[in-house]
């Protein structure tokens, strides 16, 4: 019998998107089941994993000042282990070794299922690296009990990588190229959860569009077909999905959007501009007219859809013509959010070897666009004055009695109520509108 010592402590610290999320989630599982329970600071830690970003530079800076940051405690504490997963781990793993003796280990987010390995060398006082693609799946090899889940609303990683190589996105390196799970496992997955109290799963994918999983007896499945089964899942009231490319919404999807309830209507689909020139120079394999036509089909399939994307300005080359054309196709399409973001230049990808617009002039650009989408989000936020929503309640409001959730079209609500309609969903009459958020009565 294994004596009964004091648990081990975990603290991750996740960077980045929501598949991170994720994936920290799972690793901290993996790592459960080794005996770590989770903390929520790095001092109570044994371990500290940090789950990194590559995406934009500033991203892989904060992994090594985050570092720098711990070498005080790690010298108070030199039994405390530092581990680096996700995609600074995938792209750099041997330079941080070299670079930052307190890591002990580099774990790449295609090998996490390795853990439970490489945590035995490190307790042997070895420093261990894995950053491979391997051959197979980590899901499989991932433990079954999602125990660590909390609250009403849960992702699910249904696809993994990119085959699109636009010009400045490391994705493609970092994740490796598209691969879908298989979707009898993810209905799996979702039932589990859905028996752990979640009622919202938010499918996650580098490119969540163009999952092709294998389905039941041979078949292969498309996004749409997985969304419509695990809308029949009981228990399971809303289904959302992230990220999409414009050029895998097919048609089914489209239908799926106003047929299926529990889709629910908001919709993440990046353009990243709205010059041709600029798409072209991205390797986008869209243009600007044909994004805004594919909107329209989807907005004729659901009318009341909230629709929100992904822009870089500043792009090389991008001149002011090219900017201004971007406006006029936020304009056009009217986003509920966005993100903006200054292009960044990243190693290794074709875009890096062009010539970088002014910088000066890429800020100005990003204000200016940045000031646009906030004017969109107020007007569509505020446009939700007066109506019904649904609101799928998460957690205790910041005010006494309060209690906050998210409407379908994915708006913060709070409301005064009772915390036992945490984790449920009801219907709220919107009075108002704030910076961020609505607020709403309960009906009823
Ligand atoms: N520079 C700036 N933004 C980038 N993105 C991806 N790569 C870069 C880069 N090199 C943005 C894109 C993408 C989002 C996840 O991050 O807009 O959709
Ligand atoms: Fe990156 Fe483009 Fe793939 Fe999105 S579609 S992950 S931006 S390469």
């Amino acid at each position: 019998m294994r004596a009964m010592t004091e648990a081990k402590k975990l603290y991750v610290k996740t960077y980045g998107c929501q598949m991170n999320v994720y994936d920290s989630e799972r690793m901290a599982e993996t790592l459960g089941a080794q005996g770590y329970v989770q903390v929520d600071t790095p001092e109570a830690a044994d371990m500290i994993l940090l789950n990194t970003c590559h995406i934009r530079e500033k991203a892989a800076e904060k992994l090594y000042s985050d570092l720098g940051r711990l070498k005080p405690l790690h010298e108070e504490k030199p039994d405390l282990k530092i581990g680096v997963a996700g995609c600074v781990a995938q792209a750099e793993g041997e330079e941080i070794m070299r670079r930052m003796p307190i890591v002990d280990l580099v774990v790449g987010p295609q090998t996490y299922h390795r853990l439970p390995r490489m945590m035995e060398a490190v307790d042997r006082g070895e420093r261990a690296l894995d950053t491979e693609f391997p051959e197979e799946d980590k899901f499989a090899h991932l433990p079954k009990d999602r125990r660590t889940r909390r609250g009403p609303t849960a992702f699910l990683t249904v696809q993994e990588g990119c085959d699109k190589f636009c010009s400045f996105c490391v994705v493609p390196y970092t994740r490796g190229a598209e691969v879908s799970r298989p979707a009898p496992r993810l209905l799996g997955e979702a039932r589990e959860l859905v028996a752990r109290g979640v009622r919202e799963i938010t499918l996650l994918g580098q490119n969540v569009n163009a999952y092709h999983g294998a389905g039941a007896e041979g078949s292969e499945w498309g996004l749409a077909r997985l969304v419509r089964e695990l809308a029949r899942i009981e228990g399971l009231d809303r289904i959302r999905y992230t990220t999409s490319h414009p050029n895998d919404m097919e048609d089914d999807l489209i239908a799926a959007h106003g047929e299926c309830d529990k889709l629910m209507p908001y919709l993440h689909l990046p353009v990243q501009s709205g010059s041709d020139r600029i798409l072209k120079a991205m390797n986008r394999k869209h243009t600007a007219e044909s994004y805004i036509r594919l909107i329209e089909r989807i907005r004729a399939a659901r009318p009341d859809l909230v629709l929100s994307g992904d822009f870089i300005v500043g792009f090389p080359g991008e001149t002011e013509a090219d900017f201004e054309a971007t406006l006029d196709l936020v304009r056009q399409v009217g986003y509920g959010s966005a993100y903006t973001f200054k292009y960044s230049a990243r190693p290794g990808t074709p875009a890096a070897e062009r010539a970088p617009v002014d910088a000066a002039e890429a800020d100005d650009r990003l204000q200016r666009l940045q000031a646009l989408i906030t004017e969109q989000q107020r007007a569509t936020q505020n446009a939700m004055v007066g109506r019904r929503v649904q609101v799928l309640f998460e957690k205790p409001g910041r005010m006494e009695g309060q209690i906050t959730g998210k409407s379908e079209y994915l708006h913060a609500v709070h409301v005064e109520g009772p915390e036992s309609l945490l984790g449920q969903i009801a219907a709220v009459d919107i009075l108002a509108s704030g910076p961020n958020s609505l607020a709403g009565r309960l009906v009823g």
